[in-house]
């Protein structure tokens, strides 16, 4: 299997991986975690994530250097900026350091065909992170979330809130998903919408913008302004006098800035009240303002546990054992079915955020003050 290193290689390898980190020293591509000892036991492990505009992702990357220089492998972070390009030539550069073995969260799940082919050729496992890479078979396994799950908790939220089961509504409501290049991103919204339209058919969900396919929907690079500014244009498009009782919002960033474009249009006073709107991630921000009475949910996903996972799925591979998976159906990359271990996410507002978040080591009070 080409997993497997054959110990002469691995000799091999070892030697070419002092050589050319010798050679190189820190990486420079930021983040460059690979100094301390060089006898550490497991060689290096590459980890490339796609940004650090956002705090998840700074978070993802600090608890995989842990637990796998825990388990006493050295590792190289890198971060790409959300530049697909630069996160190709990023993992380009990896493979030629000679990592032993790749952990990846994908900026473009489709870009990254050619570079995961010059991981196989050097027999470098990659495991994909939170986020499914697509179209190719060099991806050897898949830790995240059940991604379906954070959609229909943000629906069902909504559909609480305002009453719905009980035949209250008609309300007004607005969607917006993901990035159209994250293979989640239809997970989440599918979930969501597995939900809602049965409401939207029956009428007491009306979405006045008209924008309900996915394509409308998405949000390039999962980005606040960018969302900002369509919630904006929706407004003044679509509302008037009319307001919006419900907002669908797949991710904290985005949900800040629809926030933002709702205060700018006065909701939050006291005659237009803010409408439920949902989160994923519970970002600090985004958990600040939901204690204050802005964002009103959020989907919190434990990623202590995730890069167990995933470090824990290197590991194995490493050490010739088959890592635990839970869901070997679900994720079709297009190429193959990668197998996956989906961790399950939790619903997260003002009344139980002390619970799961401080309760559960997450934040502390302090920092939520
Ligand atoms: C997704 C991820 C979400 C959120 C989003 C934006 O892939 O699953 O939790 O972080 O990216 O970063």
């Amino acid at each position: 299997m080409r997993n497997r290193r054959v110990s002469l290689a691995a000799i091999a390898g070892a030697a070419s991986l002092a050589l050319t980190l010798s050679a190189c020293g820190q990486s420079g591509d930021g983040g460059s975690k690979d100094e301390g000892s060089d006898s550490a036991k497991g060689g290096t492990i590459g980890i490339a994530m796609p940004t650090k505009s956002s705090e998840r992702w700074i978070s993802d990357g600090a608890n995989v250097v842990k637990d796998l220089e825990a388990k006493g492998y050295k590792t190289k972070l890198v971060y790409g900026e959300d530049d697909p390009d630069q996160q190709v030539s990023q993992i380009e550069n990896l493979i030629t350091q000679g990592v032993k073995a790749l952990i990846v969260a994908a900026i473009d799940n489709k870009s990254l065909n050619n570079v995961l082919q010059q991981a196989a050729d050097a027999k470098i496992p990659v495991i994909s992170y939170d986020r499914l890479i697509l179209g190719t078979k060099n991806v050897d396994y898949y830790a995240s979330f059940d991604n379906s799950k954070v959609g229909e908790l943000q629906a069902n939220y909504i559909v609480d809130k305002l009453g719905l089961k009980s035949g209250k509504g008609p309300f007004n409501i607005e969607l917006f998903a993901g990035s159209n290049d994250d293979n989640n991103t239809k997970y989440f919204f599918n979930g969501a919408m597995s939900v809602l339209q049965p409401y939207i058919d029956s009428k007491k969900l009306v979405v006045q913008s008209g924008q309900t396919g996915l394509t409308q929907v998405t949000t390039l690079r999962w980005d606040g302004a960018t969302a900002q500014k369509r919630m904006d244009d929706i407004l003044t498009k679509s509302y008037g006098s009319k307001k919006v009782d419900a907002v669908l919002s797949p991710y904290d960033g985005i949900s800040i800035g629809i926030l933002s474009a709702l205060k700018s249009d006065d909701y939050g006073s006291a005659s237009k009240p803010l409408p439920v709107l949902t989160g994923q991630d519970a970002e600090l921000a985004s958990v600040k303002s939901i204690i204050a009475g802005g964002q009103t949910q959020t989907v919190y996903k434990d990623l202590r546990e995730l890069a167990k996972v995933a470090t824990t799925m290197v590991d194995d591979v490493l050490n010739d054992k088959k890592p635990e998976t839970n869901d070997t159906k679900t994720y079709d990359n297009g190429t193959k079915v990668v197998p996956a271990y989906l961790l399950q996410p939790v619903s997260v507002d003002k009344t139980n955020y002390e619970k799961v978040l401080v309760e559960g080591g997450y934040y502390t009070a302090d920092q939520l003050k």
